[in-house]
């Protein structure tokens, strides 16, 4: 994986380096709370301020950030820690528009049937409310000067980043030749397609594809079908000059990468959803997690956060994809499973990704 796209931080002011020493972070954000809910002393939090529907089944929200907030580029994600239920759980949402000038930020988010936080920011959360914001994260960005021919495939959500993209080049008057494909099961589920056809009518450069997989294509902008070999070679898209971008649920970003990857100029994707687990490591294994003294008997061929969590344990966590980071720690013994690549890590490291490793042997974490 390349190095992660990292936004420029602010500075701190001289006042704040001069009493940090004095401060405890947890105790001043305690007591800044009962003034402002939205006062911590570094900790990054967002305000939401405005919902709006997006389509049949998701939502776009606006989020004013604290002053903590170190900035992002367009395509990049968000941990986003939620309060369900009296439990925090953190899922990652994709930034959709870039900076905007009142410093808000937008996500859109798609209700999953039966999906905790999904639900509750497309249904439950009220304006005003506080969540917790994790630092942006992604490579799916573009180069400060792009060039040549673009290709974007989404599905469903994966829209997200891409549209951040779509909206960056817009606002550079369309320095590309950019193609969207984008996929949804009817038409009242595509996302801001009012926009991308405004934008493809105005725009020369901009070519829209939008394809239905339960539903018949009525405008000369419609298409039906799944991804796969037929379907990509009818749209004609000269596919060895593109540089594509694919986002989408993981088998969709699978299959693209599997008829893309080596034609197309370049090929980059980032999955939504993690690809089936299809490792078959069975029993288990003692895992000794050093800093809290405790040993667990997890299951062999399930992720580490997973089986962790199964105990009652809550590591920190965010896209469970492999992607942000969030859930890295210490590994100093054992050997641990990459569950999508089957790869085995045998030596120690200081950063072993529990959401898409598995305990192959007894293990001994910075836990
Ligand atoms: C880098 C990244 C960026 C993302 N950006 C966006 C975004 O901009 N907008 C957005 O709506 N979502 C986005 N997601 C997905 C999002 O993080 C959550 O996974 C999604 O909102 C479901 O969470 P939940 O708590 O509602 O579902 P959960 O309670 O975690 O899961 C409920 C059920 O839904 C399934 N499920 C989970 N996620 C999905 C999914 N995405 N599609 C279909 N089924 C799913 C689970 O397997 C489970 O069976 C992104 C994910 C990643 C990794
Ligand atoms: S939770 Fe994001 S890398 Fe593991």
């Amino acid at each position: 994986m390349n190095a992660q796209v990292r936004p420029i931080r602010r500075g701190t002011s001289p006042f704040r380096r001069l009493l940090r020493p004095l401060i405890k972070p947890d105790v001043f954000d305690f007591w800044a709370s009962c003034v402002n809910p939205h006062w911590t002393w570094e900790r990054p939090l967002a305000k939401l301020v405005a919902r709006e529907p997006a389509s049949r089944d998701a939502v776009t929200l606006l989020f004013k950030p604290n002053a903590h907030w170190a900035g992002f580029q367009p395509g990049q994600h968000v941990n986003l820690g939620v309060d369900v239920d009296g439990a925090r759980l953190t899922r990652s949402y994709s930034l959709t528009e870039p900076t905007r000038t009142d410093g808000l930020l937008a996500i859109t988010v798609k209700a999953i049937e039966g999906g905790r936080v999904s639900e509750h920011l497309c249904r439950g959360a009220k304006l005003g409310d506080i969540f917790e914001l994790g630092a942006a994260f992604g490579e799916m960005t573009l180069p400060s000067r792009p060039q040549g021919a673009w290709l974007f495939l989404a599905a469903g959500s994966g829209i997200t980043p891409l549209m951040a993209l779509i909206r960056q080049l817009a606002g550079q008057g369309m320095p590309v030749d950019l193609t969207l494909v984008y996929w949804a099961r009817q038409r009242d589920e595509f996302c801001f397609l009012d926009e991308l056809r405004a934008l493809a009518a105005a725009q020369p450069r901009f070519r829209l594809r939008l394809m239905l997989t339960r539903e018949p294509a009525l405008r000369a902008d419609e298409g039906e079908g799944r991804i796969d070999a037929e379907l990509i070679s009818t749209l004609d898209l000269r596919v060895a000059h593109q540089q594509v971008l694919a986002c989408g649920p993981g088998g969709f970003v699978d299959t693209a990468r599997a008829l893309l990857g080596e034609h197309a100029k370049s090929f980059q994707a980032e999955a939504f959803t993690p690809p089936p687990i299809t490792i078959d490591d069975t029993g288990d294994v003692e895992v000794h997690l050093r800093r809290s003294g405790r040993r667990l008997r997890l299951p062999r061929g399930q992720s580490l956060l997973t089986a962790l969590e199964a105990e009652g344990l809550k590591p920190a966590s965010g896209c469970r994809m492999g992607i942000c980071n969030t859930c890295a720690c210490g590994k100093f013994s054992g050997s641990a499973r990459q569950l999508h690549t089957g790869e085995l890590m045998h030596e120690a490291t200081p950063a072993l990704k529990l959401c898409i490793h598995s305990a192959a042997t007894d293990l001994e974490l910075d836990l």
